[in-house]
């Protein structure tokens, strides 16, 4: 057999064409305003490279334009990029949400349950990505926190990893996802917890 140029082997080679497709069709998925590569934070970066000191989970959080949204976007997108390294599983399936919509999707549906499948998919995504976590102006109900316990529980034993940006830090959650959630973040988020800190990016340019 011919190696190519590049001494890829047949197997590499079709890796990476799977991991060019992932990163395409992620990108679509990825808002126009955090397409834009950046430096990530790196921490952030460490989570994303899966090495072997890095936490399973971050939580990122810190002040309103630091730039959380985009490194986290940023991050799930080479934390996509990974997963055709090494141990190779298939490609990812990467659950992105912003909180209100989830809490939203979370309710009791006219059944009075939530969606099983969508319990499911949150439940067993590869990655679970939720954006700005205590966005929300009124707190779930009990009802829709006991879910999001019963996701971040089900990941939490499985060892899948989620990924969060806040502007309040993990111990000032708990009157947006209640108290069970808020205990278990305690531990799923043990050695992954970033502060991003700085200006507001929002309000640079001319008024800086
Ligand atoms: N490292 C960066 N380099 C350039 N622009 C950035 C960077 N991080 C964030 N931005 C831009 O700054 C603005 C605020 O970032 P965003 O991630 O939405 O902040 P946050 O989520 O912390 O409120 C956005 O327009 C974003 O594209
Ligand atoms: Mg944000």
């Amino acid at each position: 057999m011919t190696a190519s140029s590049d001494d890829e082997s047949p197997m590499d080679s079709w890796r990476n064409e799977r991991r060019t497709q992932a990163l395409a069709a992620f990108d679509d998925q990825i808002p126009a305003l955090y397409r834009q590569r950046i430096y990530l934070d790196t921490k952030v970066a460490e989570w994303a490279d899966c090495t072997d000191e890095a936490p399973t989970s971050l939580f990122l959080w810190g002040p309103l334009g630091v730039g959380k949204t985009h490194n986290a976007w940023q991050a799930t997108r080479r934390w996509v990029g990974r997963q055709f390294d090494g141990n190779y599983r298939g490609t990812p399936i990467v659950q992105t949400w912003r909180s209100t919509a989830l809490f939203d999707a979370l309710r009791p549906d006219d059944t009075g349950g939530t969606p099983k499948r969508l319990m499911k998919a949150l439940q067993t995504a590869d990655l679970l990505y939720i954006d700005d976590v205590a966005a929300a102006r009124v707190s779930p109900t009990g009802w829709t926190q006991e879910r999001l316990y019963e996701i971040f529980d089900e990941r939490y034993i499985n060892r899948l990893p989620i990924l969060i940006t806040s502007d309040v830090k993990p111990s000032q959650i708990s009157h947006i996802v209640g108290e069970r959630v808020t205990s278990r973040s305690n531990e799923i988020f043990r050695g992954g917890v970033v502060h991003l800190d700085g200006d507001d990016r929002r309000k640079g340019g001319a008024a800086a």
